[in-house]
């Protein structure tokens, strides 16, 4: 079969050549896959960090130059690349929207704007100006298309499917290619909603039957503004009646999903790989603020009915509340997959703990080739670097991205099967804080703990014996007396759950490393070692043990 998303455990996965797959990934900047001959050096450093996957842009208007004339030279040069090193691509269709712009737009569109309408954030201008962002109170001159543009989804839709078609025929045998993103960050800028006079009328007239109704019951899972918005509203009307606050954001919403729905529809009609959609995250801003109509996650419910053509909703996320947005983005049970994130050093604790807490189908870091280098100043203000947070001004280092990239990578047969059950677990220092001892005394701290039935294991992050911020650790239950662990700057406690046998020893610590899926072993820890086992640099080990009363 070709790749597709399947329920293993109840859990969604990722299955390439029938087997799954979990892309340990990296998304490279935007310009570097316009030139196979500048990525050779990029899949290198892929390679060395221990990924398996690139994400990769497909700009629009260098794969239809002229209207109707494709050229698929550099996706072809770019599979071919990533085979010669036995790695995947997930292509991000850079169409009508990258960043909520449309840059990529080929110039046959953005020149006809006849044709390929504007979104009018002020009545009657193509271009208007727009705050910079929240905290910045700028101007800047803002343009984008529109969503309402029927010949826009009409061509962008139809570049997508010869791209879908060329993928099929160059790839369907290999599959090197195992997703597509379809547009970047989708959403307008500078506005809640276009003002158009045709934006307006449609905005006014009554909100399509089965949309309304089906808002109505699907309120269970709603964010709290959206449900209240709904739930106020009247049951048919304009926008306005029937979602009151929300009305012109979900009016976006169902303009946004409903185009880029048209566009992944006309690819899978073609070639039906899973298909992403990616998103520039709220956080908490006003509509307008943020590329409103997106697939942030409280319009998700308005995705579903608008977009069934996309599998998977995906986060950017360069904010430091990491954990609460992966929690925003699976509350419903999807997959979590990560398209983009920062390259501070808790990037690499965050590859463990996606895999291991959330059974993460993608964890990409953006610009990964930057891991290890100072942050430049474009970095310093994406990555909103929280003063009070050290590891959110540090760059990760490479050297230990690459080991826990590598271990992950020769672990995914056994990841992957125990996806969906409670045997893979994860904390880590930035999402599971120790609770404070009585009086702030810090050896009273209670660590993390991850509970497998028959056993614990505690994990002791920051302490006086290790002032590390960004550990992680995730566990792989084997049996009750046998797993793997997979970590780094934390000490481990193993207890016994089981009642009726409250004593545990350690029976073997054995650590190693994993060559093409086999299993090395190296020492043999004991003594000093295991009277206070921690692990300090990226390691896995294989542990035994035993309970008794
Ligand atoms: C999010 C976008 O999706 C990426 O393409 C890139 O522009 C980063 N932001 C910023 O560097």
């Amino acid at each position: 079969m070709i790749p597709h998303i399947e329920k293993k455990n109840g859990h969604p996965v990722l299955m390439v050549q029938d087997k799954p797959m979990i892309l340990i990934a990296g998304e490279v900047h935007n310009s570097d896959s316009s030139s196979p001959a500048y990525m050779e050096g990029i899949w290198n450093i892929a390679k060395e960090l221990g990924m398996n996957t690139l994400l990769l842009p497909a700009p629009w208007d260098l794969i239809e130059p002229e209207e109707g004339s494709f050229d698929f030279s550099i996706p072809r040069a770019l599979i071919d690349q990533a085979r010669a090193r036995d790695m995947r691509i997930v292509f991000l269709w850079f169409g009508s929207w990258k960043n909520a712009e449309c840059m990529y737009a080929p110039a046959w569109v953005k020149q006809d704007l006849k044709r390929f309408p504007r979104a009018q954030i002020e009545k009657g201008k193509n271009k208007a100006d727009r705050q910079a962002s929240p905290t910045i109170p700028v101007k800047i001159a803002y343009t984008t298309l529109s969503y309402l543009g029927k010949e826009t989804v009409r061509a962008d839709a139809k570049a997508f499917a010869a791209f879908m078609g060329f993928l099929k025929d160059y790839d369907e045998g290999e599959q090197t290619v195992v997703a597509v993103q379809v547009e970047n960050e989708t959403g307008l800028l500078g506005a809640a909603r276009e003002v158009s006079d045709e934006a307006d009328a449609i905005f006014a007239a009554p909100v399509p039957g089965d949309f309304a109704a089906y808002m109505r019951t699907h309120t269970d899972t709603m964010t709290e503004e959206i449900r209240a918005a709904v739930l106020s509203g009247k049951p048919a009307g304009s926008w306005q009646e029937v979602f009151g606050a929300a009305a012109e954001e979900l009016f976006s919403a169902y303009h946004v999903a409903s185009f880029v729905n048209a566009v992944a529809a006309a690819g899978k009609a073609v070639y039906p790989l899973p298909m992403a959609a990616n998103c520039w995250l709220d956080k908490g801003g006003r509509p307008g603020t943020y590329p409103t109509g997106g697939p942030v996650s409280k319009v998700h419910e308005v995705w579903d009915f608008c977009a069934p053509n996309i599998d998977v909703y995906c986060p950017d996320i360069y904010v430091p509340q990491f954990k609460a947005v992966c929690d925003e983005f699976t509350r419903r049970g999807g997959a979590l997959f990560i398209p983009e994130s920062a390259t501070h050093s808790y990037c690499a604790p965050r590859l463990v703990y996606t895999l291991g807490h959330y059974h993460a189908m993608c964890y990409s870091p953006f610009g990964f080739d930057d891991i290890g280098k100072p942050f430049t100043a474009i970095q310093g203000f994406l990555f909103g670097m929280d003063v009070s947070d050290p590891a959110l001004k540090t760059p990760q280092s490479a050297a230990e991205y690459a080991a826990f990239g590598r271990i992950l990578r020769e672990m995914t047969p056994m990841l992957a099967a125990a996806y969906g059950t409670d045997r893979l677990q994860a904390v880590s220092a930035e999402t599971d804080p120790a609770i404070p001892g009585p009086g702030g005394n810090p050896f009273a701290a209670v660590p993390p703990a991850m509970d497998f039935g028959a056993f614990r294991l505690s994990v002791r992050f920051q302490s006086p014996m290790n002032p590390r911020s960004d550990g992680a650790c995730l566990c792989l239950k084997l049996s009750d007396t046998e797993c793997w662990v997979v970590g780094s700057a934390c000490g481990l406690s193993f207890s016994s759950a089981d009642p009726a046998k409250p004593n545990l020893d350690l029976l073997q610590v054995e650590e190693g490393r994993f060559e093409d899926g086999a299993w090395i072993p190296g020492r043999r820890l004991n003594g000093d070692e295991t009277a206070s086992l921690s692990l300090e640099g990226p390691a896995v080990l294989h542990i035994r043990f035993f309970t008794y009363e």
